[in-house]
C-alpha cells in the first residue's frame, strides 16, 4: 500500500516544523504541501523557516517551496490528510471547509477544541472519544476534525490519567512554561533574560476545560466532563522547550506512594498495544531522584527514534494524607502539539477512519 498524501499547514512555525521532522520518513504519510503564511510562499522551507535549520532535515524538503493554505487547492491536489498548526484565529476557517470537503484535519490551534463534534484526542487515555466522529460525519459529511490539547494540558492529562481510578477531587496546577509554547514571535528577549513572567494569556482556563474534557467519559454519543476542580497558575520561564508542571491532587480514595508509583510506571494504552510508529514503549517515566525531571536532561524522553519526546517524566512523587503531589515534563512541540498529532493521525488510521 502507498504512504498517505498529507498537507502540513503552518510548516515554518515552531510546531509546523515539527511536523516536518516527524513526517519527513513517515512509515505511513508522505508530505505532499507545505504552507505558511502570505509571507513564506514563494519561499523554499529553507528560507522560510528558522525553527525548520536545527532540525538536520534532508535537502530534499528543505528546498521545498511554500504555498499558502488554500482548501480548494488542498482538495484538488487529492490530500486527504492535514496537519494543522497556525494561529487559531487562522486555522478555525480553514479546518472548517477542509472537514467539510471531506479531509480528515488533525489540528493544534485552538479553534475546535471545545466544539461538540470533535474530540480533544490523546490515544493513551481517551481513544474512546473518537465516537464523537460518528457525529462529525453528519456535521462535515464525510471529513472530521481531530485536536490535540494545549501542550501544558498534554502533561497534566498524562500524569493524571493514571490516578483516575482512586477518584479525582481536585488538581492543582502550577507550570513553568518554555519561549516555544509562545511560537515564534514569542515573548521579547528582553523580557525574558533573567526573568520570568507570571501570566500566559488565556492559557489557565484552556488547561482546566481540556483537563475536563479528556479525562472526562464518552457516554450517550457525547463525552461528559470530568467532575474535579481544576486551578491552574501558568508561568512563562526563559528554558527553550519542555513545560515543567508541579501538580497536586486531591484524592478520594486511600493510596500509597508505592501504589502511586507502580500505576503512573505501569501505565500504558491502545498506542502501546497497537505499536503505533510514534507511541513511546512508556507514555509516564517515574523517576526515584530527588532533582528529576529537569528539561535539560529528560525532554526527549520516549525515544530513541521518532517517539523522542513523547514520554512525560514524572518524579518528586509524595503522598500525604489525600494528596498526591509530584513534578512532571512534557515536551511541548512533540507531545504537546506535532507528536501528539501525529500519533492521532497513526489512531485514525489503525482504526480505518483514514
Ligand atoms: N508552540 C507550542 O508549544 C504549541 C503547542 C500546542 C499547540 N500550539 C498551537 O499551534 C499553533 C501554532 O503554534 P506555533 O507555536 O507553531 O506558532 P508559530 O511558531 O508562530 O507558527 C505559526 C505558523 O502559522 C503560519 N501563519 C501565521 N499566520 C498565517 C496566516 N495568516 N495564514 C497562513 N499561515 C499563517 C506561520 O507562517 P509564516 O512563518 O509564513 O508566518 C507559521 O507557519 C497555534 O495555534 C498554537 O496555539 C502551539
Amino acid at each position: 500500500m502507498g504512504k498517505i498524501p498529507c498537507a502540513i499547514l503552518g510548516a515554518t512555525g515552531m510546531v509546523g516544523s515539527r511536523f516536518v521532522h516527524a513526517l519527513h520518513d513517515h512509515p505511513w504519510f508522505s508530505i505532499e504541501i507545505l504552507a505558511g503564511s502570505e509571507g513564506s510562499t514563494g519561499s523554499t522551507l529553507r528560507k522560510a523557516s528558522v525553527a525548520a535549520r536545527d532540525l538536520h532535515l534532508p535537502n530534499s524538503i528543505l528546498d521545498a517551496v511554500m504555498v499558502p493554505p488554500d482548501p480548494d487547492a488542498i482538495v484538488e491536489a487529492g490530500i486527504g490528510v492535514v496537519f494543522s498548526s497556525m494561529p487559531a484565529d487562522v486555522a478555525g476557517p480553514i479546518e472548517t471547509r477542509l472537514a467539510q470537503a471531506g479531509v480528515a484535519v488533525f489540528s493544534n490551534a485552538g479553534s475546535h477544541r471545545y466544539d461538540p463534534h470533535v474530540p480533544i484526542l490523546v490515544p493513551e487515555i481517551n481513544p474512546t472519544h473518537m465516537g464523537l466522529l460518528g457525529e462529525a460525519e453528519s456535521v462535515f459529511g464525510g471529513g472530521f476534525i481531530i485536536c490535540n490539547s494545549n501542550c501544558t494540558t498534554s502533561g497534566v492529562v498524562m500524569a493524571m490519567a493514571p490516578l483516575v481510578k482512586w477518584g479525582i477531587e481536585e488538581v492543582n496546577i502550577a507550570s513553568y512554561q518554555a519561549l516555544s509554547g509562545a511560537g515564534l514571535k514569542g515573548p521579547a528577549a528582553i523580557d525574558m533574560m533573567g526573568n520570568v513572567l507570571p501570566h500566559i494569556s488565556g492559557e489557565e482556563g484552556k488547561v482546566r476545560l481540556e483537563t475536563l474534557k479528556i479525562l472526562g467519559s464518552f457516554k450517550d454519543r457525547d463525552v461528559h466532563p470530568a467532575p474535579f476542580a481544576v486551578n491552574a497558575t501558568c508561568v512563562r520561564v526563559p528554558t527553550a522547550h519542555g513545560h515543567l508542571l508541579v501538580l497536586q491532587a486531591r484524592i478520594r480514595d486511600e493510596l500509597d506512594e508505592q501504589d502511586l508509583r507502580r500505576a503512573l510506571h505501569n501505565f500504558t494504552g491502545v498506542p502501546q498495544q497497537l505499536g503505533l510508529p510514534t507511541a513511546p514503549g512508556k507514555p509516564i517515566i517515574a523517576r526515584p531522584e530527588d532533582d528529576r525531571p529537569q528539561p535539560r536532561l529528560d525532554l526527549n524522553a520516549g525515544g530513541p527514534g521518532r517517539a523522542e519526546g513523547m514520554a512525560v517524566t514524572v518524579g518528586r512523587l509524595r503522598v500525604e494524607g489525600d494528596r498526591v503531589r509530584m513534578v512532571a515534563l512534557v515536551h511541548n512541540l512533540m507531545r504537546g502539539a506535532a507528536g501528539g498529532s501525529v500519533l492521532n493521525a497513526e489512531l485514525a488510521h489503525a482504526y480505518k477512519y483514514i
